[in-house]
């Protein structure tokens, strides 16, 4: 999109910005190259993946055009950076008519039935060998843009195929859809467009993380939760939610008169290059053209061992003839069109059926319903449990036992059940009762108003005991290797540990007379017990289960504080005014620290030695890596990974996924492999060995 000698003179307008903006000078005259200058690095960020500036320096730029803007509203356009934040809730998604229909794929399995269409295709345009164009079957929410005159005007959703619902708020939230482009430039005066909007794993990963920490139900799979976020109220929540989109097709093209339409508009290959080079994430590097149906064969085959390795879901490949006036000649069915086709990778979807319901008791007392169902292998693994997360969710998915049930498990999203086929009971089904009373210590269950789940609410309820020191001493907790579940569960049932404290003062004297405990495995464990005394704040935070505080939060409230008890003094109000502490998280926090039980046990967990300052704040060695990305990649020898990814933040420095002009240092292990060569090419990423980075943060500590 931008040639050499364009990205030069953008990055020296950048420059002389960023040193206008230092000295408090920029005014309304710069408002247009301001804009310019922004979109340029969104572009790079979001599209390119190759950033040219820093977060912090983009900021700067963006809070100075957003100070201007305030200062002279009249000169406020609808394509500035700015103008993508939502004002205000949407009531409702006005109905809306796609000027082309938005038809469906006609789908295949396998290669006999690819081979089929190829026949079919080559019959109806009376060719012996066609041209196809392959590209990844994206498993999103399919949306269609609409640009008129070069500006985005209406953004919507698929809906039935003829009409969908507007939701243009929440797409000009999505920072890979450009607000407008330079159409007019290839002779379009309006243009509909057609992609796919995806969350990517990584996102949607710690997304669900931060419902389980909340309490709620998590998303099923990426798909859902892409459509779930189109569809917000909020359009400041759609633009948190970290959307991503792929535009794929042009369905509708209208001319400017009397200027000659672009070449480019002749091919489907040549329509993405166009979407590409109009400033768009178009699959140009994701897609290939070859001539044949062995070739599409072949090359499906590949992409799909690829599948897991991809940083979004896709679940198959389509095919599309690449030339466009072959696409004219076929045409298309009411149902899809006759020059594509999908090629579906292999499900990750089983049937089994339920066996039972159990219902667990989580450490904050939360009652979680697990399916038992008869065991079915789907992708590589066999699945014999799922949970049903609550009460709402069975009612919902109307749940009986004896049914038999779709399960799907995609990549590494956690099993969970489609639905039940409700065509197949007998009459034996039972119905799922859920318990009134707490399965293990018995008292009552509650359900406060508005939640979903059911709680036993009282704290010394075995089950949440063992829970709690189940999670204390979890790899992303206080990490206290070779403990485990089963033995926290043996020494528990044996009075050996009865409390968090407990860990600290354990009688190896009687452990060592267990089966199954060597010297070995007693010195192993009290080492790690020993090391775990100097476990960082945050992991420490997060340890504890604090109601609704994941490890996110964990982070936020320990750099704020010098030593754990700063968090018996905060307010509610003091909590909410730190990054994403909300009300419900502010009160679980001083509701914790209240509880007279909660600070005796503290007080014993600080008498065994277990550290509560925070020393790296202490000290002052906590910004010594401010504003410095770090990136590992291959097998450390002397570190855990996370130890020394901990190790950058404790230090104020950041980590980034990806090589780009915005890595500072790479950190090479064993076996490194593209990450190095790639930033061997960029020469501002310095590269350092195992012993060069430890021997960094010795310096700086
Ligand atoms: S082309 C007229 N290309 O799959 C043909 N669709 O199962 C328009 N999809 O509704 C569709 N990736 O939402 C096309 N590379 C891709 C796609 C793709 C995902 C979705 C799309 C469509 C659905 C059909």
């Amino acid at each position: 999109m931008h040639t050499k000698h364009h990205i030069q003179e953008l990055q020296s307008q950048t420059e002389s910005l960023l040193h206008k903006v230092g000295k408090q000078k920029t005014d309304v005259a710069d408002l247009p190259q301001l804009r310019q200058v922004l979109r340029f690095h969104e572009h790079r960020y979001y599209i390119m993946n190759d950033p040219l500036i820093t977060d912090f320096e983009y900021d700067q730029l963006y809070k100075s055009l957003e100070k201007i803007e305030a200062d002279f509203p009249k000169y406020v356009t609808a394509d500035s950076p700015t103008q993508r934040v939502g004002k205000g809730l949407t009531k409702e998604f006005p109905t809306v008519q796609h000027l082309v229909p938005m038809l469906s794929l006609e789908n295949s399995y396998d290669e006999d039935d690819l081979v089929d269409w190829d026949r079919k295709a080559k019959e109806l345009t009376g060719l012996t060998e066609i041209e196809y164009c392959i590209e990844p079957k994206f498993d999103g929410a399919s949306i269609s843009l609409i640009y008129e005159d070069d500006f985005l005007t209406r953004g919507a959703t698929r809906g039935d195929g003829v009409q969908g619902d507007d939701i243009t708020v929440n797409i000009r939230q999505i920072r890979s859809i450009p607000l407008s482009a330079k159409f007019s430039e290839s002779g379009i005066q309006q243009i509909e467009i057609r992609g796919e909007v995806l969350i990517n794993k990584q996102t949607f990963k710690k997304y669900n993380e931060q419902r389980l920490a909340d309490n709620l139900p998590p998303l099923a799979n990426p798909r859902n939760a892409a459509s779930g976020s189109l569809r917000m109220v909020d359009p400041k929540e759609v633009a948190k939610r970290g959307l991503e989109a792929f535009l794929y097709h042009v369905s509708d093209v209208t001319e400017i008169p009397g200027k000659k339409l672009t070449k480019l508009l002749d091919t489907h290959s040549g329509s993405l290059q166009l979407l590409w080079e109009a400033g768009f994430r178009s699959p140009v590097k994701e897609s290939m053209v070859v001539k044949g149906i062995q070739s599409v064969i072949a090359h499906c085959r590949d992409y799909e061992k690829m599948r897991d390795e991809l940083p979004y879901e896709i679940d198959g490949m389509v095919i599309k003839v690449n030339d466009f006036e072959l696409q004219d000649k076929m045409g298309m069915t009411t149902h899809h069109p006759r020059w594509a086709i999908a090629f579906k990778f292999k499900a990750r979807q089983g049937t089994s059926k339920l066996k039972d319901v159990e219902f667990q008791v989580g450490r904050v007392g939360s009652i979680t319903p697990v399916a038992k169902i008869e065991p079915v292998y789907i992708g590589g693994v066999t699945v014999t449990s799922v949970s049903l997360f609550n009460e709402d969710v069975i009612k919902e998915k109307d749940l009986m036992i004896g049914d038999t049930v779709l399960v799907e498990r995609a990549g590494d999203v956690i099993p969970y059940i489609v639905r039940s086929q409700a065509e197949l009971r007998t009459g034996k089904e039972k119905p799922i009762r859920f318990p009134t009373h707490c399965p293990v210590c018995k008292s009552e269950l509650h359900k406060p108003e508005g939640e979903s789940a059911w709680r036993c609410i009282n704290p010394n309820c075995e089950a949440q005991v063992v829970e709690r020191l189940i999670h204390f001493v979890s790899k992303d907790a206080m990490d206290i290797r070779n403990f485990g579940e089963a033995n926290i569960r043996k020494f528990y049932e044996m009075k050996l540990l009865e409390n968090i404290p407990g860990i600290y003062h354990l009688d190896f004297e009687k452990i060592s007379t267990l089966e199954g405990f060597g010297q070995k495995s007693i010195d192993k464990l009290k080492e790690a017990v020993e090391t775990s005394k100097h476990q960082t704040l945050n992991r420490l935070i997060y340890a504890l289960g604090i109601r609704y505080v994941g490890e996110t939060t964990a982070k936020t409230l320990a750099n704020s504080i010098k030593n754990l008890w700063d968090l018996e003094k905060f307010t509610v109000e003091e909590l909410m005014s730190m990054e994403d502490i909300g009300p419900k998280v502010a009160g679980s926090i001083y509701e914790f620290f209240q509880t007279k039980e909660i600070i005796d046990m503290l007080k014993k967990l600080e008498a065994t030695g277990v550290e509560f300052s925070n020393k790296k704040r202490a000290d002052n060695a906590a910004d010594t890596l401010h504003g410095q990305t770090f990136l590992f990649t291959g097998t450390l020898n002397k570190l855990k990974r996370s130890d020394a990814e901990e190790m950058v933040e404790l230090h104020g420095g950041k980590l980034v996924t990806g090589v780009s002009s915005k890595l500072n240092y790479l950190v090479v292990g064993e076996d490194a492999g593209s990450k190095l060569e790639k930033a061997k090419k960029i020469n501002t990423v310095r590269i350092l060995s195992e012993d060069e980075f430890i021997q960094m943060i010795s310096d700086k500590s």
